[in-house]
């Protein structure tokens, strides 16, 4: 377990780069942690690890943005997904056995689905506005 205190959105996207550089395919990197925490930023860092020019953001109607890349980088966010049959509808299942790379935003709403060796990381307030507490847990190195 791995963890790390970042100060701002840009140190949080650094560390997520670094994050990025490890990753092959078939990864899925789960993010718990409320509103407004970072995901998107953490997923906008590893993003531009695997070279991806497309703009990052929570794809919070379209439940997955699909921003290609090598491998390619799925964008989930289950904010919405509360069945089943929502998750099948929305390619997880799909892009992972495909070899993708599956940066899932509320991962709290679908656990149960959660690959065993899915990478975790919480992020969480620390003591003032533009802290945050990030840990990383699924032998990863940064
Ligand atoms: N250290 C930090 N790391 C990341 N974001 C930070 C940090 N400090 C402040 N912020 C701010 O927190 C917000 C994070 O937004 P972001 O969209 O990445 O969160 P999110 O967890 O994806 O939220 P949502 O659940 O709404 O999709 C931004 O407004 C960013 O400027
Ligand atoms: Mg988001």
């Amino acid at each position: 377990m791995i963890e790390v205190i970042s100060k701002s959105p840009n140190e949080t996207e650094e560390y997520a780069e670094k994050l990025g550089k490890h990753l092959n395919g078939g990864e899925v990197i789960a993010f718990f942690g409320g509103l407004g925490m970072g995901k998107t930023a953490f997923t906008r860092g590893m993003a531009k690890a695997l070279g991806v020019d497309e703009e990052v953001s929570s794809p919070t109607f379209a439940i997955v943005n699909d921003y290609g890349g090598n491998p390619p980088l799925y964008h989930f966010d289950m904010y919405r997904v509360e069945t089943w049959d929502d998750l099948y509808a929305s390619g997880f299942f799909d892009f992972y056995e495909a070899g993708g790379i599956l940066a899932v935003e509320w991962s709290e709403n679908i656990e149960n689905a959660l690959p065993e060796n899915t990478i975790r990381v919480q992020i969480e307030r620390g003591e003032h506005d533009n802290q945050r507490i990030i840990t990383i847990d699924g032998g990863i190195q940064i």
